[in-house]
């Protein structure tokens, strides 16, 4: 499969300032396609949705091509697309409305592999509605979330499992397909977090067996907003919160006020740039998009490969994520070190990288890094190349 980085970094403005960027699962870089479409947006004459004047049915058809594009890269119905600001605002959202027929006894299995938004909206909820959480725990040596504790988590009264598609820090891939099998099994809702996944690989929201699927297109090249897909006929059964004015229809109920319509022709363009990321791909976008991401995952594949032999090799460094299945992102400390200097030390050397639990607050716990600092997270996206990944391991071997 053809996947060309030189090709794919020209079209990023933000890449020419010299910093290696290896902070894309905080939050990627925005190609040109993306920025000429929000600016397009606004220049060609903005209106609110439902009017009778030609802007307005402007911003109609941008949401409509933004729920399109969405059922494109994720495989779901563009009817089931909900739109908002951001996963974590999202989560909330659903959570309200899913937890209104929770009863005293009822369980919900959230997992420590989480970020805690796909932890804490679900934990909160329970406590207001009498329900029993229970925990779906990571395997500290592997850094795997195993699936057969789940035969011991569900019962009947599971009414929701909530767990990641990759963690955001260690990078792991749960077996997705079979905790959804076993949750559908006692009639348990899957409400599965995309956010750090959907970077990096093909996603079909049926194959995992999610109910919900999320994801943020700030992780994937676009703009600052979140999605939650769902099949509609789940999102009629539910009545969250809504202004009486406002649409009583699915998905449009679960969408609170004036949306960010540039962003949302973003949103599009987005999608349209990561179904060209394959020079190869053909047929149509669901279908580009598919063949892209393959590419992408194999592309990330090779280079994280080099990433972990660089960091492995260092005996200052302490590398956690051991998951055979596991997306391209690096969590490690380095002895003599807070991992806040060591993100000082790289960014004086124009190398980008977060430190902190980076919310994954569970996991940094269970892992003892919490009150420490959490760890140094670097992670790869299809932008990046050998190039960054050199200079990482040369800023990081000085600190020997
Ligand atoms: C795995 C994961 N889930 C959820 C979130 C929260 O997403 P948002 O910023 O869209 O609320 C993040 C953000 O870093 C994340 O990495």
């Amino acid at each position: 499969m053809t996947f060309d980085v030189n090709r794919v970094r020209a079209a990023y403005p933000a890449l020419s300032d010299g910093f290696a960027y290896l902070d894309g699962a905080a939050g990627t870089q925005v190609p040109a396609a993306v920025i000429e479409a929000i600016a397009h947006a606004y220049r060609a004459g903005m209106g609110n949705v439902g009017g009778t004047f030609p802007a307005s049915g402007r911003s109609g058809a941008i949401v409509a091509e933004c729920r399109q594009a969405l059922a494109d890269l994720t495989g779901a119905s563009p009817d089931g697309v909900v739109l908002g600001p951001n996963m974590t605002t999202l989560t909330y959202r659903l959570a309200e409305a899913l937890s209104r027929r929770w009863e005293p006894g009822d369980e919900v299995v959230v997992s420590r592999l989480d970020h805690d938004a796909n932890i804490r909206p679900w934990v909160q909820a329970a406590a207001r509605r009498g329900a029993t959480v229970r925990w779906a725990e990571v395997d500290l040596a592997t850094t795997e979330l195993p699936t057969a504790q789940y035969g011991e988590l569900l019962s009947e009264r599971t009414r929701l499992v909530a767990v990641t598609a990759a963690s955001n820090v260690v990078g792991t891939r749960p077996d997705l397909a079979a905790i959804a099998a076993a949750a559908h099994t006692v009639g348990a809702l899957v409400y599965v977090d995309g956010v750090h996944a959907t970077p990096h690989i093909p996603v079909d929201v049926a194959a995992f067996g999610a109910d919900f699927y999320a994801t943020s297109a700030y992780k994937w090249s676009g703009p600052h907003i979140g999605t939650v897909v769902a099949e509609p006929a789940l999102l009629e059964t539910l009545k969250p919160d809504k202004l009486a004015p406002a649409p009583a229809g699915v998905p449009g109920r679960f969408e609170r006020g004036t949306a960010a319509f540039a962003d949302l022709a973003g949103v599009a363009a987005a999608v349209e740039h990561l179904a060209a990321l394959a020079q190869a791909a053909s047929g149509n976008r669901r279908d580009r998009v598919l063949t892209s991401m393959a590419a992408v995952e194999e592309y990330e594949t090779l280079l994280f490969a080099r990433m972990l032999d660089g960091l492995g090799a260092m005996d200052h460094v302490t590398l956690y994520g051991r998951a055979a299945r596991r997306t391209p992102t690096a969590f490690f400390t380095v002895a003599g070190h807070t991992p806040r200097q060591v993100a000082g030390h790289l960014a004086a050397r124009r190398v980008n990288v977060w430190n902190g639990d980076n919310y994954a607050w569970e996991l940094a716990g269970a892992l003892g890094l919490r009150d420490s600092g959490g760890a140094v997270r670097a992670g790869l996206v299809h932008y990046n190349d050998e190039a960054d990944v050199d200079r990482l391991l040369a800023a990081v071997a000085e600190l020997a």
